[in-house]
């Protein structure tokens, strides 16, 4: 069983979740409108990566036999400037993403709730990850470009790794299912 406040903070955070597989679905339409495929393909990958996040606490907090209260979804959003705007802005929510799964480790000590502390750490390492990919590809656009032969490497690499995610995403669901 976990506290009211900690059941509280975890819905904000399933919130989170969604709003962040959104933020992604939103910019996923925008590089395809812009003929990106490969950009538009990674940003699907990570909607369906958030889509799992969600899940995954909303898993939890049923399991703790707490209640979901699912909120309103803020908009995503409508317009983006381009590649590079679209990878500053993803590194931006993803340190907000960050901050907010650090501030609920830190409740989750504070009140001895282990379970809930164990059960964060996935996501702190997860978002380690997720900076460190988006810093990654932010460097190579600022290296190569975001504009012509630059934009196109960059691009085709981004569909490379959308690829690498569904494969990863469809091996995780076999051993877990
Ligand atoms: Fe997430
Ligand atoms: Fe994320």
């Amino acid at each position: 069983m976990i506290s009211a406040d900690i059941a509280a903070r975890l819905n904000a955070q399933i919130n989170r979740e969604f709003y962040s597989a959104y933020f992604y679905l939103a910019l996923s339409a925008q590089a395809e409108a812009g003929s990106l495929k490969g950009t538009a393909a990674w940003f699907a990958a990570k909607h369906r990566e958030e889509m799992t996040h969600a899940l995954k606490m909303y898993r939890y907090v049923l399991d703790q036999g707490a209640t979901v209260q699912l909120a309103q979804v803020a908009a995503p959003p409508a317009e983006t400037q381009g590649v590079l705007d679209m990878f500053e802005r993803t590194l931006t929510h993803e340190r907000e993403v960050t901050a907010a799964i650090n501030d609920l480790v830190d409740q989750a000590v504070a009140g001895k709730d282990h379970a809930t502390s164990v059960f964060l750490h996935w996501f702190v390492t997860e978002q380690i990850e997720e900076e460190a990919t988006v810093n990654e590809i932010l460097g190579r656009l600022r290296l190569f470009g975001d504009k012509g032969q630059g934009l196109l490497l960059i691009d085709n690499e981004l569909a490379t790794l959308a690829t690498q995610m569904a494969q990863a995403a469809a091996a995780a669901s076999s051993a877990a299912g």
